[in-house]
């Protein structure tokens, strides 16, 4: 499987850290340094799917083919406005794809949960010669914006990769466990005449110190296990690209794996956590800005809410 078309769509709205401690009892120097998100880009008047189409179309015209050309559609998603149909349902007819799709919430894993399904389908469907890969994620409409440990860590976007048979994808290492507590967000359900329980729904909650050491600990052990189980040492990797939720996160899985600085790009900075998009997202501006060389060896690795965790190695052949 081959990564042969990349693209993202951002909404249009920059909100900085600034922005925020006009509302909220943070600063500048508190996000900047904790954090290492500077500003983010969010839904203010946009339609998610709009954002996902576009970032589709952007990725197919990268791949150079026409979305009749995909033959599987999966989308990445945690929450968006339709509870059904499915968001890849939505997005398929929004960029006139005929092909049979579904959506997948692994969290921010999900993009690497994406992956390693469409490298399954590859080989076991002779049919499908082209997949796209979309990651579409609002998680600021998920926080209480009250609630500055939370709100000032997401933003919103939307990123696609289209895949086409191949040998780039070399491995990939999942990992899932029951974990609840540390983050989670439960959505209140229509009432029947016939429920007795007591239920109730609310805004995201998150134990940020126990989500960092489980994010360390879980992502280190996914690129250990994926880069020496396909017999690479860790020098031979050229570019670790990491899920985008604190670069403290980033910066204690690099130190852990001796790697220089340059090898771990990151653009959090500018968009802070988009859930499963960030990959995606970082993925595409560096195809774009053309840090990616053909022949390059790459480790992507992404944690989030279950707990999910996953890590593929690739190698890019694209041009
Ligand atoms: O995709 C998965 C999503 N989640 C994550 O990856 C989150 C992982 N966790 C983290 O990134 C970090 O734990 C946070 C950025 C969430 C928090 O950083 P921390 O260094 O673990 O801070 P903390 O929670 O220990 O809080 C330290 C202090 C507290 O004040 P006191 O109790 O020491 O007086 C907080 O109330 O910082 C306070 N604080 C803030 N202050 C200013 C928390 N949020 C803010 C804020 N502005 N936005």
């Amino acid at each position: 499987m081959n990564i042969i078309g990349t693209g993202r769509a951002h909404p249009s709205l920059t909100v900085t850290n600034e922005m925020l401690s006009r509302f909220l009892d943070t600063s500048d120097e508190w996000i900047t340094t904790r954090t290492g998100i500077k500003q983010r880009q969010l839904i203010s008047h946009e339609k998610l799917e709009d954002l996902a189409a576009e970032a589709c179309n952007n990725a197919l015209e990268d791949a150079g083919i026409s979305a009749k050309d995909i033959d599987f559609f999966i989308c990445s998603n945690v929450v968006n406005e339709y509870i059904t149909p499915s968001l890849s349902c939505i997005v398929q007819g929004m960029i006139g794809a005929t092909c049979a799709c579904f959506d997948l919430n692994s969290a921010c894993a999900g993009f690497i949960y994406a992956l390693d399904i469409a490298n399954s389908f590859f080989k076991t469907k002779k049919e499908v010669n082209h997949i796209l890969i979309l990651c579409a994620e609002e998680p600021t409409r998920m926080c209480d914006w009250q609630e500055r440990s939370t709100c000032v860590l997401f933003g919103d976007g939307a990123a696609a990769v289209v895949l086409s048979r191949g040998d780039d994808f070399i491995g990939s290492s999942l990992s899932s466990f029951s974990c609840v507590e540390p983050l989670y967000q439960i959505r209140e359900l229509e009432k029947t005449p016939f429920i007795t329980k007591e239920e109730f729904g609310g805004p995201l909650v998150m134990k940020g110190q126990e989500v960092f050491k489980l994010a360390v600990k879980s992502s280190l052990s996914d690129i250990r296990k994926v880069v020496e189980d396909n017999g690479y040492t860790y020098d031979e990797v050229d570019y670790y690209l990491l899920h985008q939720a604190n670069i403290r996160i980033i910066d204690t899985i690099r130190r852990s794996l001796d790697q220089d600085e340059v090898k771990f790009p990151h653009n959090i900075r500018h968009y802070g956590n988009t859930s499963s998009a960030s990959l995606p997202i970082l993925l595409d501006e560096l195809n774009r800005n053309q840090t990616l060389n053909s022949g390059d060896t790459i480790v992507l690795s992404a944690f989030g809410a279950g707990f999910t965790s996953g890590a593929c190695l690739l190698n890019w052949s694209k041009q």
